[in-house]
């Protein structure tokens, strides 16, 4: 598997045979993901489920390499090409021509477990199955695959050309070739990569988990105020968001989502979520997403509105 194919320069006499790159789902991160297999030289096709979806996708692809343009990371003509190369599909059937497959639908088990089915049987068996989860069980999205040990994690981080990390998971049964061929893939990418074993939250969801939840803590207890604590984070760590920007940004139901399965992981009440949290998404309060979170986006200009 270590003789997956890398990229090729779209001026490379081998253009016209570069590896492809099948990326399920033109979501937020499938667009990303797609947006930066292109600029470095893959072939990509972009599924979703419908027409109007997909070219959601790509419409983001697009935005997201003309941000790179006028950064100066990639030069028009590269990001003009890359937008070009991306080929579209509805449905799993065109995955047979890619080398590569990376999964990035909606974050729920049963619904990868079901792509990976679909995807184990129409992916050419020398294909690298990946999956985008942030959270969930590589193991577990795996074991209904006939052949479990061609599944890995390869976990990108939003927005996907701006962050330089890389999580690779094997789950328990990945072959060791395939998990090298991930780490490989991902630094042909410009990525660096960390590992991590199959382990609730992985390193960085975990991380984030913990972080948001312990200033939501401090917050519902009075022990600071949500600019102070923001402004703890960023001045005391040079983080560069406080963990309420960050929480907005991610979004409040994606995080108790991930404190519930780092609870069921562990059982461990250091990941009980703090009730303000689970409050706030009840409430609708979800951060950016939703217009309100823990700042407000209609006023956040002007200061935002406390939670
Ligand atoms: N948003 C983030 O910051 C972030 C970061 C890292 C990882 N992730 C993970 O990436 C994955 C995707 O997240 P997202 O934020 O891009 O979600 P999203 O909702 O923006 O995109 C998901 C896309 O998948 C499509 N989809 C739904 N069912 C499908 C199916 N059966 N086949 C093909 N496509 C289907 C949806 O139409 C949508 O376009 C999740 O597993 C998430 O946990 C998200």
């Amino acid at each position: 598997m270590t003789d997956l194919p890398g990229p090729s320069t779209p001026s490379d006499p081998r253009a016209s045979v570069r590896p492809r790159v099948f990326v399920v789902g033109a979501g937020l991160m499938g667009s990303g993901i797609a947006a930066q297999c292109a600029l470095s030289g893959y072939a990509v096709t972009l599924e979703d489920v419908n027409p109007s979806l997909v070219q959601r996708g790509v419409d983001r692809v697009q935005r997201a390499v003309d941000r790179a343009s006028q950064r100066g990371g990639v030069t028009p003509e590269a990001a003009a090409s890359a937008v070009q190369s991306i080929d579209t599909a509805i449905g799993l059937r065109r995955a047979d021509t890619a080398q590569y497959v990376i999964e990035a639908a909606p974050e729920n088990l049963e619904l990868k477990r079901a792509l990976f089915k679909e995807l184990e049987a129409a992916a050419s068996p020398a294909a690298m199955l990946a999956t985008n989860t942030s959270s969930l069980p590589i193991t577990s999205i795996a074991s209904v695959l006939s052949d479990p040990t061609r599944l890995v994690g390869i976990h990108f981080f939003n927005p996907v050309l701006q962050m330089e990390l890389v999580e690779v998971i094997p789950g328990h049964r990945t072959r060791p070739e395939i998990a090298e061929a991930a780490v490989t893939f991902a630094r042909s990418l410009g990525k660096t990569v960390v590992h991590s074993l199959d382990s609730p939250g992985f390193v960085t969801t975990r991380a984030v988990g913990v972080l948001v939840n312990e200033a939501a803590w401090m917050l519902s207890e009075g022990v600071s105020s949500r600019d102070d604590i923001d402004t703890a984070y960023k001045l005391g760590f040079h983080h560069p968001m406080g963990p309420f920007e960050l929480a907005d940004l991610v979004g409040l139901d994606t995080l108790l989502a991930i404190l519930d399965v780092l609870w069921d992981g562990f059982r461990d009440p250091k990941y009980r979520a703090c009730p303000l949290l689970r409050r706030m998404v009840e409430a609708g309060k979800l951060g950016r997403k939703s217009g309100e979170g823990f700042y407000s986006y209609s006023s956040k200009a002007s200061g935002g509105g406390a939670a």
